[in-house]
């Protein structure tokens, strides 16, 4: 199992170029189950997660092509897809590949929106809580399928299609409201989804919709309105930059007192997390082609931050951001209200030196004068580039073990931190 270590204590100076978002790509994967005609993505980053997805939407009768490199394309530029689904050959996804990723469980609406039926294990992904999927299968009941449970399996049939209805979800959902789009977009008339999650993700799902021939209004805001299509058609679209990534090498910057341009990143994809990081002290400057991040020799001051659905901060920025307040002179309170069982991170940030102290939802985090490297092992996909960025600042020798975890989200991180003055390598077993 491959390990990562780092001799920390370098600041890091340069450029790391922006990736297209894992969270937005899934499901605009996903969405190519929608149409018999070709989806064609570009900007879709190199991650574990989206080599998984491809596998399993081949499954389904997907045919997934990458595009060969254009003369003049560098590494760090997002491949082309081209997603054609011409026939649904199997409308069940098994358990063997949706436990690997929780979000191959939004293959059920678009199945049974097109195909009328689907058989969708239950799902499995990141070990952060309890990570129920009520409100998806509420949300396709509402508008017109019948659903059964049975061995560990979502059974939803629709035999006469999907109808659109008025959906109003309980709590902010991101899956559920990519799950509610994706069924609504092929559904007879009209609906309307309430409390509707308003990440970047969810828009760029709406608008490659949008592109494919669907009727959405409302983008961005709680209040989706969606008026149905008999079928949907080819379209190209262009994944979003990733603004969890943005946000992670802002912190690894800000985390070691370097200074960063963060190419293509879009500040208006994270402005709260900017704003937290601006008032512990470190310079955030939006330029026309992205972001530059420094903390040249400045101290670090202690925030108080709640994660909340967007555009609040974000919970997948929580780990990333208590490791950072490790450095900072004085206590920070950060408060987990997305996931419980979050903070897996937080023993493991122990073992560097932190002082973190976890009150039900809460950690107190206090700063310390230094980090010191020491073995430690990842938990999950954020918790781990938690434990790289405070690898960086810790003095001495830091491993990770476990970073399957990391390649599920985070594209060539060594690379990019590498270039940079990071030493960083990957150590194969
Ligand atoms: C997505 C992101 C994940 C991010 C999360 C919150 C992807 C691939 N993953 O996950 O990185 O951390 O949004 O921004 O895009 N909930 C229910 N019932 C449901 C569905 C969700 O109670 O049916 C709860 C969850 O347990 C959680 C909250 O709603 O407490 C938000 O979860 P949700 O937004 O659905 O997360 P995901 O879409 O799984």
């Amino acid at each position: 199992m491959d390990r990562i270590r780092i001799v920390g204590g370098q600041r890091l100076n340069g450029t790391i170029p922006i990736s297209g978002a894992k969270n937005a790509a899934l499901p605009l994967m996903i969405a190519s189950l929608l149409t018999r005609e070709t989806l064609t993505l570009n900007n879709v980053p190199r991650v574990a997660d989206v080599n998984l997805l491809s596998r399993i939407l081949g499954n389904h009768g997907v045919d997934v092509t990458i595009a060969g490199k254009k003369s003049g394309q560098r590494t760090s530029d997002g491949q082309t897809f081209r997603l054609t689904a011409t026939e649904i050959v199997d409308t069940t996804a098994p358990y063997e590949m949706v436990a690997r990723m929780r979000a191959s469980f939004w293959v059920l609406a678009p199945l049974v929106a097109r195909c009328g039926r689907a058989k969708v294990s239950l799902p499995g992904g990141c070990a952060i809580g309890t990570r129920p999927v009520d409100l998806h299968l509420t949300t396709l009941e509402a508008l017109g399928a019948e659903i059964e449970l049975e061995g560990g399996y979502v059974i939803a049939k629709a035999p006469r299609g999907l109808t659109g209805n008025r959906v109003e979800l309980s709590k902010v959902s991101v899956g559920a409201t990519h799950n509610a789009l994706m069924a609504a977009v092929l559904a007879r008339g009209e609906t309307l989804i309430e409390n509707a999650a308003r990440e970047p993700e969810v828009v760029d799902l709406g608008n490659c919709l949008i592109r494919m021939g669907a009727r959405i209004e409302g983008l961005g805001t709680p209040t989706l309105w969606i008026q149905g299509r008999e079928t949907l058609h080819s379209a190209e679209h262009t994944v979003l930059p990733d603004r969890i990534e943005t946000g992670t090498y802002a912190m690894a910057a800000a985390m070691t007192g370097g200074d960063v341009m963060l190419d293509g990143a879009r500040a208006n994809l994270l402005q709260e997390a900017l704003q937290i990081l601006r008032s512990s002290g470190i310079e955030v400057e939006e330029r026309p082609t992205g972001i530059r991040v420094a903390r040249n020799g400045r101290g670090l001051q202690p925030v108080t931050v709640e994660t909340r659905p967007f555009p609040g901060f974000p919970t997948d920025l929580q780990a990333q951001l208590i490791a950072l307040m490790c450095m900072a002179s004085g206590t920070s309170t950060v408060r987990e209200t997305i996931f419980e069982n979050r903070f897996m991170h937080v023993q493991e940030l122990a073992r560097l030196g932190a002082r973190i102290e976890l009150k039900g939802d809460t950690a107190l985090v206090t700063g310390v004068s230094g980090l010191r490297g020491a073995q430690v092992m990842a938990t999950d996909l954020r918790a781990s580039v938690s434990l790289i960025i405070a690898g960086l600042a810790a003095q001495g020798e830091t491993v990770i073990g476990r970073v399957y975890h990391l390649d599920r989200g985070f594209e060539r991180i060594e690379d990019k931190l590498r270039q940079c003055g990071a030493h960083i390598e990957r150590l194969t077993s």
